[in-house]
């Protein structure tokens, strides 16, 4: 049967804010991070320490954690590269992510490296951060579709998910970067890599671009998965993967799982939801 109990991400400081084009002032964005500790996570992504070149709205990635750190609160910071895990460490963020897309074309696009030159920096990254206990996401990009090379095979998601599990990932997250999967491939990928995988944990991290994700997440809860990425208010959008739009909202994915039955401890208020819209341009 289906899981009793999942757990919920929220990434709306990250994911839903990143493609803003306005800066969003470090004060709004540690009010949302407020808000939504309260709400009942255990984990938040809440920043990006990325190239402020290349996304300038996580360019306050050091404040934000410092803030963090005040409430209490686990929260996952992206670290791309060493460089990245370098800033992470010195703030001391509890949990990071890396991420590399399946395709080759959108790893040029989004982190200036390829696949594979991607999959060779990670060796010492993953070495530094075990080395100073720090818990390890790792996203798996465009796993079902590339805005830039078109559909993507099993095996270009099953070659990156299995170096992640070799350098020893924590969690690996699946990702739907633009919104362009449907429910029977979400389902037979997840299938398959729990078969190949059985010990490894996975995550799905839906996009809502062909409003398929709460879809996508019920074919990815019916192959076994019980964790899942979410965004206040439906925010959200990679700067490198043109005309995606939001993850799926956290609202929509408690309603669902509300009715349900499955337990999430969380609770967002309308207030909360709000706020998190009024962040954004692009809803
Ligand atoms: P690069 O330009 O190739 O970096 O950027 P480089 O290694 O060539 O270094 C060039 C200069 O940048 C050097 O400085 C470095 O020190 C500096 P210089 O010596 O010239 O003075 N540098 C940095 N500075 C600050 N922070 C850093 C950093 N790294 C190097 N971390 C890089 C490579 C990865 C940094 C760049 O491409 C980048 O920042 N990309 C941003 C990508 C991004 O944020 N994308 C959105 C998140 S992914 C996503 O949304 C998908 C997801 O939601 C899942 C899904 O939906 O599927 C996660
Ligand atoms: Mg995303």
């Amino acid at each position: 049967g289906l899981p009793t109990a999942v757990e919920l991400i929220e990434v709306s400081p990250r994911d839903g804010l990143q493609n803003e084009p306005e800066f969003v002032s470090t004060e709004k964005k540690k009010e949302l991070i407020l808000q939504l500790s309260k709400s009942g996570f255990k984990r938040i992504e809440t920043t990006s320490f990325v190239h402020p070149k290349w996304v300038p709205q996580m360019a306050d990635a050091e404040q934000i954690s410092a803030y963090c750190n005040e409430l209490g609160i686990t929260y996952i910071a992206l670290t791309p590269n060493v460089k990245a895990l370098e800033r992470a460490l010195s703030v001391g963020a509890p949990e990071i992510a890396v991420f590399i897309g399946a395709s080759s074309a959108f790893n040029q696009k989004n982190i200036n490296r390829t696949t594979d030159e991607s999959l060779a920096e990670c060796a010492p990254l993953f070495a530094l951060a075990k080395q100073k206990n720090v818990f390890i996401r790792a996203y798996v990009s465009t796993a079902w579709h590339c805005p830039y090379q078109g559909p993507v095979s099993f095996e270009e998601v099953h070659h990156v998910v299995n170096r992640f599990v070799e350098l020893g990932a924590d969690e690996i997250d699946i990702g739907d970067t633009n919104g362009e999967a449907h429910p029977q491939e979400v389902f037979e990928t997840f299938q398959r890599l729990r078969e190949k995988y059985p010990k490894a944990v996975f995550v799905g991290h839906f996009h809502d671009t062909s409003k398929l994700a709460l879809a996508n997440t019920y074919a990815a809860l019916q192959a076994g998965i019980d964790k899942f990425d979410a965004s206040a208010g439906g925010l959200g959008g990679c700067p490198f993967s043109p005309g995606a739009t939001g993850n799926v909202a956290t609202e929509d994915m408690l309603t669902m799982f509300d009715k349900m039955g499955i337990t999430t401890g969380v609770q967002l208020s309308r207030e909360t939801v709000a706020y998190a819209k009024s962040l954004s341009t692009r809803l």
